[in-house]
């Protein structure tokens, strides 16, 4: 009996240019990709171009972009400040690079305490993976405990120590998530070293808390889950002034929130202040970057005046300890130019306000669009990121999302992309400051014209 033929994607048609090369990426890396994320079925698109809110693929699609590189760009694609500002930057400066301090790092580290209010010292990073990881040193070190608590779905970058539980797995409301590794190769002393909490749940991650107390060392989550679960601010707070009773340092990870939930990033949206901060993403302005910056004793542990270089073998004449931080293109001046230039715009007056007034109504319009065609589909967000989660019930945490019709949302994303609005299946839409009103009507047109389609199934 011969096997039925495995019915057509609906995007098969349209990428084969796409098709061809993924064939070729297998045979060069790893599933034919560079980061397992940007895998998708049955393939991801190859891109070619990029202008404002349009992505343009090999086959020469376009696609109204709602992935914007994971969030990172507020301002949408190639915006002519950026690329003239890096530009004479390269020039003034004679090379990309100097590898030794200089103004720029200055400019943007004063830029960051003046506007986050848990920053008061910052050390750059080149990623968001590396700025939590060094917030989770700083934090351990700080404390003098070993264990971290993170929360069910949070995801903080692929190293070790944070890749568990960022998978959802089913779990009964109050009982604590039992800790799992998401990645063969962290190891089972990792594991151990691991409490993971529930979001929005602050009677059972108290309860999680108390019995742990003596042995957490650093207590990290994001505070908006996901850059679209909003959290309750009771639980904020309760959680903030948990942390701080017992002495364990709190790290907001904002890599997807900073800039993008406002200039202060969702602390200053929530009135929540941590002890540290770990900031990426539209922070580069298209760059790779990221920060941590937080309360200066606790910063002034990496500091080489404690006890010299380690590379070099060098002791300061103190003979203390230093908590070891460093990268060679940490602070690097072409990127910090392009992050200037990103906050300078999104200072301007109105500029947030614009690109959340689109959010909303692409997310009641979405509402509206599914509903009339017989759907049960939620737009849930903060600010300029936003989900959509087909179930009626509220959603406050990871199960919510687990207990929806994902496979439904699947299949609609399919539609999505075939139709030209690029976002990574099952994943958030964010938004820009050149999404303007037509993209928004063009989005809407696409979309309704997806949801048709399911419809038809
Ligand atoms: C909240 C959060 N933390 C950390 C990271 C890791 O950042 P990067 O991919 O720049 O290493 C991400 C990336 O998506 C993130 O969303």
């Amino acid at each position: 009996m011969s096997t039925p033929a495995r019915p057509v994607h609906p995007l098969q048609n349209k990428t084969r240019g796409s098709a061809k090369r993924y064939e070729e990426a297998k045979q060069w890396m790893p599933g034919g990709v560079t980061a397992n994320i940007k895998y998708f079925d049955p393939y991801p698109i190859f891109m070619e171009s990029a202008s404002g809110a349009y992505l343009y693929d090999v086959d020469g699609n376009d696609y109204i972009d709602y992935n914007l590189c994971y969030g990172a760009l507020m301002l949408g694609h190639g915006n002519p400040q950026i690329l003239e500002a890096v530009q004479k930057q390269f020039e003034q400066m004679g090379t990309p690079v100097l590898g030794t301090p200089h103004e720029l790092e200055l400019e943007m580290a004063k830029r960051l305490v003046e506007l986050v209010p848990g920053v008061e010292s910052v050390r750059f990073t080149n990623s968001g993976l590396e700025a939590t990881m060094f917030a989770l040193r700083l934090a351990r070190a700080w404390s003098g405990k070993k264990k971290v608590a993170k929360f069910e779905g949070h995801y903080h970058g692929g190293y070790d120590q944070v890749l568990l539980n960022v998978r959802i797995r089913e779990r009964k409301q109050g009982m604590p998530p039992y800790v799992c590794a998401d990645s063969m190769g962290v190891s089972e002393e990792i594991r151990k070293q691991t409490v993971v909490l529930p979001f929005n749940d602050w009677a059972t991650t108290e309860q999680i808390l108390n019995q742990e107390v003596c042995s957490i060392g650093a207590v990290i989550l994001e505070p908006v889950q996901a850059g679209f679960i909003p959290p309750d601010l009771d639980f904020l707070k309760n959680l903030r002034e948990y942390t701080h009773h017992y002495g364990i340092p709190l790290i907001f990870d904002e890599v997807k929130t900073g800039f993008r939930v406002g200039l202060s990033g969702a602390q200053g949206r929530y009135g929540v202040t941590p002890d540290l901060t770990a900031l990426g993403k539209v922070l580069g302005g298209g760059f790779p970057v990221g920060a941590v910056g937080g309360r200066r004793e606790m910063m002034e542990l990496a500091s080489p005046l404690r006890s010299g270089d380690i590379l070099s073998g060098e002791r300061n004449q103190e003979g203390g300890s230093t908590l070891f931080h460093s990268g060679t293109y940490n602070g690097h001046p072409m990127i910090l130019t392009a992050g200037l230039k990103t906050i300078q715009a999104l200072e301007e007056k109105g500029a947030y306000q614009s690109v959340e007034d689109a959010t909303m109504r692409l997310q009641k319009e979405m509402e509206m669009i599914l509903k009339r065609n017989g759907f049960c589909g939620q737009a849930v967000g903060v600010g300029t990121i936003f989900n959509l989660v087909f179930s009626n019930k509220p959603v406050r945490e990871a199960q919510d999302v687990l207990d929806s019709e994902r496979t439904l949302r699947r299949k609609l994303d399919n539609f999505l992309l075939e139709k030209g609005i690029y976002i990574k299946p099952l994943n958030r839409f964010s938004l820009s400051s050149v999404h303007g009103p037509e993209a928004i009507a063009e989005t809407l047109t696409r979309f309704e014209a997806g949801v048709k389609q399911l419809k038809k199934g």
